[in-house]
């Protein structure tokens, strides 16, 4: 990376949500803060997180982001990435991290050539305070480091897996559509509005607990609620003769699908 003109720690380039949480995380984090340089396409935002971490500079283009940082991260939409960095000259070698879903890492090699230390992340919005479980391909490269200091990190074999990691996260709104449909069930039923959504929340926020340290196979927890001749075998018992669990796997290879063929 000789020809990196300074060294700045981390140049972003796609100054959005995520961007802002994984900023958020590492500046926020005890300890040293490291030296960020942002593009400056949405100026106010790029501005706003500036003023708020003096570690953190808005670059006067992207060409100056790749310039001066040692590692790049990728965060603008999939379908902005060739016009961004059509013009960008890298380095060999210059580590690369790329948060975009379903852009493969064949394709960021053309987009960031010459550099090839390409990495895939996915970040959740949770790394803002550090809690987030970011799923990275390859194993080995700086974005294991980086996304270390943002809660944990999980690498996988191949872009596959990664691309299935993706697809699993598309189930977040079909989660809350369910319990919102509980909740307006027990709405119909006389509770107040207000009253079944406080309910269905308590109800599932305290299980999530349970879920910070899970068993190696889900369906234990399942099985545990599931006690023989109760209301909750015979409601799952339900869902499953409807088709419930054969749709969700059914539409969640769909999204894979849907994910392995998007190439901008
Ligand atoms: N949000 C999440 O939780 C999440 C999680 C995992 C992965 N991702 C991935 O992360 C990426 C960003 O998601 P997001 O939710 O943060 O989107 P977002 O809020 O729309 O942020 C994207 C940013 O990229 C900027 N941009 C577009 N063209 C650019 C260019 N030529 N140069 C520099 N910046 C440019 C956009 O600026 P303008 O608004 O001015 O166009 C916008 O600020 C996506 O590829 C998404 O797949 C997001």
């Amino acid at each position: 990376m000789a020809d990196i003109e300074s060294s700045v720690d981390l140049g972003v380039i796609g100054v959005g949500s995520l961007a802002e949480a994984i900023i958020t995380g590492l500046c926020e984090e005890h300890g040293t803060a490291p030296s960020i340089l942002l593009s400056p396409r949405s100026r106010s935002r790029s501005r706003a997180i500036a003023s708020r971490y003096p570690s953190v500079r808005v670059a006067e283009d992207n060409q100056s982001v790749v310039h001066q940082s040692n590692v790049i991260l990728l965060t603008m939409r999939p379908q902005d990435a060739a016009a961004a960095l059509r013009d960008i000259v890298f380095s060999p070698g210059q580590a690369v991290i790329s948060a975009m879903a379903g852009v493969p890492v064949a394709r960021l090699c053309e987009l960031a050539a010459p550099s090839s230390r390409l990495a895939r992340v996915i970040p959740l919005p949770a790394v803002a305070s550090r809690q987030g479980l970011t799923a990275i391909y390859p194993a080995g490269h700086e974005a294991q480091a980086l996304f270390d200091r943002l809660g944990s990190t999980i690498t996988v074999e191949d872009e596959e897996a990664l691309e299935a990691l993706s697809a699993s996260t598309a189930t977040i709104a079909a989660h809350f559509a369910y319990l919102a449909t509980v909740s307006r069930w027990l709405t119909a039923q006389g509770i107040r509005k207000a009253d079944a959504a406080r309910y269905v929340a308590a109800t599932f926020a305290s299980l999530a607990e349970t879920l910070s340290t899970p068993p190696a196979d889900l369906m234990t927890l399942a099985e545990a609620y599931a006690t023989t001749g109760g209301i909750n075998e015979q409601f799952y018992t339900s869902l499953r003769n409807a088709g419930v669990f054969q749709a969700v796997e059914r539409s969640l290879d769909q999204i894979a699908a849907r994910l392995l063929r998007q190439q901008p």
